[in-house]
């Protein structure tokens, strides 16, 4: 049971393995296996993978009409649960399958018009920057890709990147909250306020920080963030949320219309028309939802960078490994990019695999070349000694 992992009073979770540990028995993942590649995917945990197994055995039990009744009731409850997380309305989430159709939610809704300049960062995922090239090439808009410092040394240093790029036909900038490639976090709200006082629209890709911080989308103040279900948040696979802040809302032209659709449909929810959705998965993210409010977002998110920090501190002082991530908080989240300047990067990744089975993700060249290493809450600090020492002897 979910609730059977709710910390005691006055325990301080973050600090007490024997909490983390009873944490981590709630994901089915093997035992031989450390898996370090929550950007990429998470597991589900148990909880969310019973409901979510249940809902779909109910559903091709009874697919009448009458039994589907209840999944526009559940489908709201979950809505505000999420907003309510993320700190925002119900009216100002829909639910998409993942954080590229929240991006291209986007790039495909606002109007633009030609000669109209979007900023980007060369880090950005491609479905926050090739979405935005083929726009331009279709409408005549004007791409411009602001490099990414590696490591990041300041926020001041990456706000003014992005500030440099300005011009008066600047309509969109957009950024990763915590970028996929070396882990650098943006100021998110600095970069917010910067859009506002420019009039721009501010898309942050939540990818990498939607269930992994404790994110507070109406202090950051972006226009819209997208983040996918099955990454941080340890939910169903193909499933996200995409938040459109409730003024920008009707500027934003849904990409897909169909049966459902209705200029009375309120707020949000004019951008999830998909069709017939996967409702035992959408309905499964309420699950997702309450677990990770169960464990505590400000937990999650304590526990997560302790777990980047650990890693980091050992991997800083292995000779011969270059950390592209900055050990500052203020500049980074739970990515960890690591490289070893004298190696080819695969043999390394396979060599970790092979000879430890640790699970990562790596790149083989460019600025970001290195191993990327993503833990989360079912990992434990064993498991990142163990990581680092396998690191070091690969390096040696
Ligand atoms: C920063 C970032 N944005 C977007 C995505 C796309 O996520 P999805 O494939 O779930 O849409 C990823 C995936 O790794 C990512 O890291």
């Amino acid at each position: 049971m979910v609730q059977s992992i709710q910390a005691a009073p006055g325990i301080a979770a973050p600090e007490n393995e024997d909490y983390w540990r009873m944490v981590k028995r709630q994901f089915p993942l093997d035992d031989n296996l450390i898996y370090l590649n929550a950007a990429n995917v998470c597991p589900a945990s148990r909880g969310v993978l019973d409901r979510h197994a249940e809902l779909l055995r109910d559903f091709q039990a009874n697919p009448s009409f009458q039994n589907r009744e209840k999944y526009d009731p559940l489908a709201e409850r979950c809505r505000k649960k999420w907003a309510s997380m993320l700190g925002v309305t119900a009216d100002e989430i829909a639910f998409v399958r993942n954080t590229s159709e929240g991006a291209n939610t986007i790039v495909r809704g606002v109007d633009l018009k030609a000669g109209d300049e979007i900023i980007v960062t060369a880090h950005n995922h491609p479905s926050n920057l090739d979405s935005w090239k083929v726009r331009a090439k279709r409408d005549g808009l004007v791409v411009k890709v602001v490099a990414v410092p590696v490591p990041a040394t300041s926020k001041q240093q990456l706000l003014d990147g992005l500030q440099q790029a300005i011009t008066p036909r600047t309509r969109v900038i957009t950024v990763s909250h915590v970028t996929n490639t070396t882990g650098v976090m943006y100021p998110a709200k600095e970069i917010a306020g910067i859009a506002r006082r420019h009039n721009l629209w501010m898309h942050l890709d939540g990818a990498q920080t939607l269930g992994a911080l404790d994110v507070n989308l109406r202090e950051i103040g972006c226009d819209s963030y997208a983040g996918s279900a099955h990454k941080w948040p340890m939910g169903p696979l193909e499933a996200g949320v995409l938040y459109v802040r409730a003024d920008r809302i009707p500027q934003v032209w849904p990409a897909i219309v169909t049966a459902g659709w209705s200029d009375n449909l309120v707020g949000a929810r004019k951008l999830e028309v998909f069709g017939q959705r996967d409702n035992p998965r959408l309905v499964a993210l309420e699950a997702t939802v309450d677990f990770l409010q169960l464990v505590g977002m400000r937990h999650v998110e304590a526990r997560m960078r302790a777990l980047a920090q650990r890693a980091m501190r050992g991997l800083v002082e292995i000779p011969g490994a270059k950390l592209k991530t900055s050990m500052e908080p203020g500049l980074s989240g739970g990515v960890v990019k690591v490289d070893l300047p004298a190696k080819e990067m695969k043999p390394a990744y396979d060599a970790l695999w092979q000879r430890h089975r640790i699970s990562i993700a790596n790149t083989a060249s460019g600025d970001s070349r290195g191993l990327r290493i993503s833990a989360h809450i079912y990992n434990t600090m064993e498991e990142m000694d163990r990581t680092v020492a396998a690191v070091r002897e690969i390096a040696g």
